[in-house]
């Protein structure tokens, strides 16, 4: 076979076999089929998509291109959640905790931020210690032991998506559903849980733009992992303002200590029981609302939590340590009204400037800074009054300061957007 074929094929608007997908994976790792002629099939893609079965068939010639881990030693029905891609994103920081501490397994790897979305690794890596490597046997053990275990991806694992994850990255081929369907289902397909959890995040903030497009991302996805023995189940969400109210890896470790002290916003509280709920269901456990709530508040959530952290390294108390900051700058209303607006996008960009997230994978991060949203979309604010507060390490410019205010729009008109859009399963 040659690639200029399998490109020519796609690009003329025709299905690969399967033999061609197999082959044309394995030779991008193997190395005999070099980025470019891999970015020119991507972009193929991009314009004339993937059946059904050509999305089946090159998620699993991914999948083979590593390592499988076997959980099957941990008892129970081990559970998995992924995000494709958030702004202010700790979910997993509480969810994960919480539905531990219902007993039901949570084995999970995660990644790290890139642009404006945050990753779970580099949130639990601003705690001093944390250690978010471990061999597959220590990863296995710990939640034999305690029920709980989050670390970074082996690099034995679907060698295949970190090679073209990081080549679609720069040739503007990321937001094509087969390709993110593929790169996000071989990677929860190779980690081993039986039942799994996605949250497709939709809006100005996510890949997903319209919802028509989340639905179509989540099905595929709900498909591809329904189709190998997963229970699976995608929620998808609103991404047009952050998740909760901070953006920044020290913030976000504060904000899901607060969740997980019954001291957070109820919206986010709440937003955070209805996906336990679901995970929790799919480990074949169905529990009302009230009682997981109160798991998340009565310090259930937070106790495992800690145990987590303690046994991975970390030092608990610089788990509860405020962020170093050198500057908190306040942000006040400039009228009465409610807040109509946070561009999601917008703000994750403006906290990657302060240091919190990386433009380029090579960039080393600022854990202290980012930005706290005192009001969300929806709340009433008098003029003078506190919006939200900047944590830097350097002093703001004032054009710093006016892009700001820019992006906080507000109006007299109250929306009140939902965090869970539609459920697909
Ligand atoms: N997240 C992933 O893991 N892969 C993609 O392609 C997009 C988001």
């Amino acid at each position: 076979m040659r690639a200029v074929d399998l490109i020519q094929k796609k690009r003329d608007g025709f299905e690969l076999t399967t033999e061609e997908i197999n082959w044309l994976i394995d030779g991008y790792v193997s190395g005999q089929v070099p980025d470019y002629q891999m970015a020119a099939w991507a972009m193929a893609v991009y314009f004339k998509g993937m059946s059904t079965r050509e999305t089946s068939d090159l998620t699993m010639a991914m999948v083979a291109t590593g390592d499988q881990i076997d959980l099957s030693a941990i008892e129970g029905i081990k559970t998995d959640k992924h995000s494709t891609g958030g702004v202010g994103d700790k979910v997993t920081l509480i969810l994960a905790p919480l539905v531990a501490s219902f007993g039901v397994p949570v084995a999970k790897m995660s990644g790290r931020g890139l642009g404006h979305t945050g990753g779970t690794l580099d949130k639990l890596e601003s705690i001093k210690g944390y250690q978010i490597e471990r061999t597959q046997e220590e990863f296995i053990k710990q939640v034999q032991d305690i029920g709980i275990s989050v670390i970074g991806q082996s690099n034995q694992l679907v060698r295949a998506d970190k090679l073209l994850y990081a080549l679609r990255d720069v040739t503007a081929t990321v937001d094509i559903i087969p390709l993110i369907a593929s790169s996000v289902m071989s990677k929860k397909i190779a980690a081993g849980a039986d039942a799994i959890l996605l949250d497709v995040t939709v809006g100005e903030g996510a890949f997903m733009k319209t919802i028509d497009e989340a639905e179509e991302l989540a099905q595929t996805m709900v498909d591809l992992g329904k189709a190998v023995g997963r229970k699976t189940v995608a929620v998808i969400t609103d991404m047009r303002q952050p998740v909760g109210q901070a953006i920044g890896n020290r913030l976000e470790v504060l904000e899901a200590l607060d969740i997980m002290k019954g001291q957070a916003r109820e919206d986010v509280t709440h937003f955070i029981c209805e996906l336990a709920q679901m995970m929790l269901s799919l480990a074949g456990k169905n529990i009302d609302l009230e009682t997981i709530h109160d798991h998340l508040v009565n310090g259930k959530a937070l106790a495992k939590f800690e145990e987590m952290v303690v046994a991975q390294g970390g030092d608990l108390t610089d788990l509860h340590r405020q962020s170093s900051a050198e500057f908190i700058t306040d942000i006040k209303a400039d009228r009465d009204g409610f807040i109509e607006a946070l561009p999601a996008l917008e703000f994750g960009l403006f906290a990657m400037r302060l240091g919190a997230g990386r433009a380029v994978k090579t960039d080393s991060l600022d854990y202290e800074s980012g930005i706290v949203f005192v009001k969300k979309i929806g709340d009433s604010v008098s003029k003078d009054e506190i919006v939200a507060k900047i944590y830097s390490n350097q002093k703001l410019t004032e054009n710093l300061l006016t892009e700001f205010k820019k992006n906080v729009k507000i109006g007299m008109t109250k929306n009140q957007p939902k965090e869970i859009v539609k459920i697909i399963s």
